[in-house]
């Protein structure tokens, strides 16, 4: 979900449609704005995208203060009513909120036995309400704000506007980011800077706690308990060019393209030549922490779990720990056991999913050490653990992950180099680790240069109902990514096995119509794999190779080839072809390209 405001001396509703354009990628089943004018609050609120909200808001909405939400449900189906923003009984307050409120069935029944009549199924709503209460007992519209905040279990970031009182909108934290933008004489707030930057880049980051009045001519924070405080204005990381498309069809193409400068961003400042290893001073672990740890446990959702599994791999393979990865959303269900000597790593490229944060408070809780691999600076996740690293990878706004998947496998490299050196890693092999990293943007350009042969392969391929993707053991997580694309970009059945595990079940599926996409590099593993694609091929099932050689032709009948990195750091190259296979099979069937059915880039509640 996300949220905008404005409150300045222009129109508000083309600059907060603006907003919300640029947040859509965040969810998009409803949105809804309110401003506040001389006619007091006006609210136009719908199912469905941006773009249809835009065209049903009335021409004369006028007001210079407003608030926007654009929305991806979960408590309460996309339609007109539950699309925020929630307005009070008497239209006179609106809110947008976003995160979660974990008490609102006990507030709903309180509310109503009050005599209130709710009108969504959304836990947002009672916000609203509460506030409007508050302010019936005489309260100021800051002080409803802070009350109606203190009687609220739960996560949010929200805005508020009050129809009587045009030019002020509030604002607060707790676990749901909020962003001021500070313009000229005009101020913005929002869930993420990408709706304010091409206005202004002086951002100022609220707090966890904290609440701001923001006005034309400036902002005051204060915490819950208001208490003023004061916050610094920093310039924003992120620039307005980097929330368009600058050229390419779509935002996926544009970031699978900016890979190459991505991955230079997460190594720089990294690679220690003198000792061939990496430099990581944001772990906060001191070698003799670092040699301490006897497992490594990794946990993130969708493509930052698959990433995660790249990473274990790695982290087995050059610092000898064993490390496993599990998705964070059933680690946080199953009352896991916590050891002081296993080091956890959280993964997120919005440090924002809520499962994932969920999972890093239940290790913090049991006293457990959590470091995180996140691309947002600052994020909650990011926040909630004691040390970690950023990708630097740049905001990415299409919807399935690319840039921040491959820049999560090239950090968990660093960090599987950080402590192999610790322990068993000889020099020699940590430089031969180093030297690869550094050749890695070279090479993803070489795979980028390919990208049309891929497109038509792509294009053949997405006429199958459904795909196989296997690999075997470095080459698994690459495959389940891949297939992870297909269905997410393409809506392709595709389905990811460990190679080895064919034989003991889906070989039953292997025929003509399933083809299959087989990672293959040329590693100690190779002939086990030429083995597979044998009896895949007996079952006269059509096979792609992704790989270092070409097989031969009997095996595979298509090939796409790869150059050759460490076998070690190979799964981070072999993933980039199966992105642009996904990418050009779901331009083929004429796809939602940055905008997937069903899903969301950050999914921040359960
Ligand atoms: C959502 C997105 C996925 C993403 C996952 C984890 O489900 O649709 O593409 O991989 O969240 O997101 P994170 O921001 O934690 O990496």
């Amino acid at each position: 979900c996300g949220i905008v405001a404005y409150v300045g001396a222009q129109d508000a509703a083309p600059i907060l449609l603006d907003g919300l354009a640029r947040l859509e990628y965040r969810g998009y089943d409803s949105a809804g704005l309110a401003v506040v004018g001389k006619g007091g609050l006006r609210v136009c609120k719908k199912k469905g995208r941006i773009a249809e909200l835009a065209a049903a808001v009335p021409s004369r909405f006028r007001g210079t203060t407003g608030i926007g939400h654009t929305r991806w449900a979960t408590h309460g189906e996309p339609n007109d009513e539950n699309a925020h923003p929630h307005v009070s009984e008497a239209g006179r307050f609106a809110v947008v909120h976003n995160g979660i409120i974990e008490n609102a069935g006990d507030l709903r029944a309180k509310l109503e036995a009050d005599g209130v009549k709710l009108t969504s199924e959304t836990d947002s709503e009672v916000l609203v309400h509460l506030i409007a209460a508050q302010s019936a007992s005489g309260l100021s519209l800051e002080d409803s704000v802070r009350a109606a905040l203190n009687q609220v279990v739960g996560t949010y970031g929200i805005a508020v506007v009050d129809g009587e009182q045009p030019g002020v909108v509030v604002v607060a934290r707790n676990g749901s980011p909020v962003v001021l933008g500070i313009g000229e004489k005009e101020m913005f707030a929002a869930s993420d800077v990408a709706a304010v930057v091409r206005y202004t880049r002086q951002i100022v980051h609220l707090d966890d706690g904290e609440l701001a009045v923001v006005r034309a001519g400036g902002f005051s924070t204060f915490t819950l308990d208001a208490r003023a405080v004061t916050k610094q204005p920093s310039t924003a990381e992120a620039a307005a060019a980097d929330y368009d498309t600058g050229g390419f069809q779509h935002f996926l193409g544009k970031e699978i393209h900016e890979q190459p400068a991505a991955i230079l961003r997460t190594l720089s400042g990294r690679l220690d030549e003198r000792f061939s290893t990496a430099h990581l001073g944001g772990l906060n672990l001191s070698a003799r922490e670092a040699r301490d740890f006897k497992r490594v446990k990794i946990l993130g959702c969708g493509s930052a779990y698959y990433a995660g599994g790249i990473g274990a791999q790695l982290i087995e393979d050059l610092a000898r720990i064993p490390a496993h990865a599990e998705p964070a959303s059933e680690f946080r269900y199953r009352n896991p056991v916590i050891e002081s000597d296993t080091l956890y790593i959280a993964v997120s490229q919005s440090g924002e999913t809520y499962d994932t944060l969920a999972a890093v408070h239940e290790i913090n809780r049991k006293g457990g050490t959590t470091l995180g691999v996140v691309n947002t600076v600052g994020s909650a996740i990011a926040r909630a653990c004691s040390g970690g690293m950023y990708l630097h990878a740049g905001p990415e706004i299409s919807v399935t992950s690319t840039k921040s998947f491959t820049c999560t496998a090239v950090a968990f490299a660093l960090i599987a180099l950080h402590f192999g050196r610790v322990h068993d890693l000889s020099p020699a092999d940590g430089r031969r680790i180093t030297e690869a990293l550094r050749a890695l943007p070279e090479k993803i350009e070489r795979i980028l240069e390919d990208e049309e042969h891929i497109a038509s392969l792509a294009r053949e391929y997405a006429e199958h109902e459904s795909l196989m993707f296997v690999g075997r053991v470095r080459g698994y997580p690459a495959a389940r990514e891949g297939a992870q694309k297909l269905k997410e970009l393409s809506y392709i059945h595709a389905e990811a096995y460990p190679a080895s595990e064919l034989k003991h079940g889906p070989l039953a599926l292997i025929g003509p119509e399933l083809p299959t996409l087989a990672v293959v590099p040329d590693d100690e593993l190779l002939e086990k794999n030429l083995s597979t694609l044998g009896e895949i091929r007996a079952r006269q099932g059509r096979i792609l190779v992704i790989g270092h050689s070409a097989p031969d032709a009997k095996l595979a009948q298509d090939v796409i080839l790869v150059p050759r990195s460490e076998p070690e750091l190979d799964p981070i190259l072999l993933g980039i072809p199966m992105q642009i296979f996904a990418y050009h099979a779901a331009l083929a069937l004429g796809r939602d390209i940055d905008k997937p059915r069903n899903l969301a880039k950050s999914v921040t509640v359960e």
